[in-house]
C-alpha cells in the first residue's frame, strides 16, 4: 500500500513515478451524493479536479498506463430518456454528479487530445456487503440485522420511492478490468437493465429475516436531498457486445446476500 491524495498533484506524480503502473483505476472520490450538498467545494476538488491531476501526472511522466475512470449513473440525474445509454444526455442533480461530469469529460479529453488509453465506466449503483453504511442498501441491511437481534428498534429513512438499477459490485469490477484489456479506450454503461425502489429493497430485506418492514421503518425528512434523482435504469448492451460482459446476480439475490452477510457479521461480533 502507498499513500497519495487526489488533492495533491505532487504526491500523485511521486507515486506514479515510483510504481510505474500498467493500469490505473481511479475509484477515488468524495462519493456520497447527499454529503456533496454540504461540501460542494471539497467534492469538486477531489472528485473533479483530482482526476485532471491524475491524468496530467500520467501524461507528464509519459507513462503508457491505461486509465479507468469511475463515472457514475448520477450524471444522468433528471433523466432525459429511459433506459439510459452511452448516448443519453446528462443532467446532473447534485454537486457530486456535477463533479463526476467534469471527470468524465476530462477522461474523454485526454483520449481525444493525446491518444491516451482512457475509459469511463458509467456504473449504475453497485452494492455488496463491503458497501459503506451511509449508502441506502447497507444502511438497510445493517439495520435489519440489528433489529432482528433486538439491538435496534427503528430505521429512519429518506425518499423510499426513489428507483435505482442495483447490481453486484463484484461483477462490476470485472467490467472495469475488461475495459482496460480492449485495444482502445471507450465509454461503457454498466448496469443490470432492471430498476427497483428503495421500498422494494426494504420489503425484501426485512422479509429475509421474517419481519414486516412497515413495523420498523419511519420516514425522517432529514434524509431527503435538496434535489433527487428519482429513476435510474441503464442499458448495458454496448458492454454486452464489446466486452462480453453481462450481470449475473438478480436484485432479490443481492438483497439476500447482503442481509445474510450482515446477520453473520453481527453474530461473529457478538461471540
Ligand atoms: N443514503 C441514503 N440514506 N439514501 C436514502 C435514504 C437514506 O436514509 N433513504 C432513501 N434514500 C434514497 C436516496 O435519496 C437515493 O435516491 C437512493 O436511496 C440511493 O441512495 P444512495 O445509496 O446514497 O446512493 P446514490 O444512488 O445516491 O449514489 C450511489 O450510486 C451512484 C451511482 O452508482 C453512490 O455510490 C454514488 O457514489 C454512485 O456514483
Amino acid at each position: 500500500m502507498h499513500h497519495g491524495d487526489l488533492a495533491d498533484a505532487g504526491s500523485l506524480i511521486r507515486l506514479l513515478e515510483k510504481i510505474r503502473p500498467d493500469e490505473v483505476y481511479n475509484l477515488g472520490a468524495q462519493s456520497d451524493v447527499r454529503i456533496s450538498f454540504d461540501i460542494p467545494g471539497y467534492t469538486a476538488d477531489v472528485t473533479a479536479t483530482g482526476v485532471a491531476r491524475l491524468l496530467e501526472a500520467i501524461h507528464q511522466l509519459g507513462l503508457p498506463a491505461r486509465f479507468y475512470q469511475a463515472s457514475s449513473s448520477e450524471m444522468f440525474g433528471k433523466v432525459r430518456e429511459v433506459p439510459q445509454t452511452e448516448l443519453t444526455p446528462f443532467h446532473p442533480r447534485s454537486p457530486y454528479a456535477v463533479a463526476k461530469l467534469y471527470a468524465y469529460w476530462i477522461t474523454v479529453n485526454y483520449r481525444e487530445s493525446y491518444g491516451c488509453h482512457t475509459s469511463n465506466g458509467i456504473l449504475f449503483n453497485h452494492e455488496s456487503p463491503r458497501r459503506g453504511e451511509n449508502f441506502v442498501t447497507r444502511k438497510i441491511t445493517t439495520a435489519v440485522a440489528r433489529i432482528k437481534a433486538g439491538l435496534q428498534e427503528k430505521l429512519f429513512m429518506g425518499n423510499i420511492e426513489a428507483k435505482r438499477d442495483w447490481g453486484y459490485a463484484k461483477e462490476y469490477v470485472e467490467a472495469m478490468w475488461l475495459m482496460l484489456q480492449q485495444p482502445h479506450g471507450d465509454d461503457y454503461v454498466i448496469a443490470t437493465g432492471e430498476t427497483h425502489s428503495v421500498r422494494e429493497f426494504l420489503e425484501l430485506a426485512f422479509d429475509r429475516v421474517g419481519l414486516d418492514w412497515q413495523k420498523y421503518v419511519e420516514i425522517d425528512p432529514k434524509f431527503y436531498r435538496p434535489a433527487e434523482v428519482e429513476h435510474l435504469i441503464g442499458n448495458p448492451e454496448k458492454a454486452r457486445k464489446n466486452l462480453n460482459w453481462s450481470p449475473q446476480t438478480k436484485f432479490a439475490e443481492l438483497v439476500c446476500l447482503m442481509v445474510d452477510a450482515d446477520v453473520k457479521l453481527l453474530a461473529d461480533r457478538c461471540q
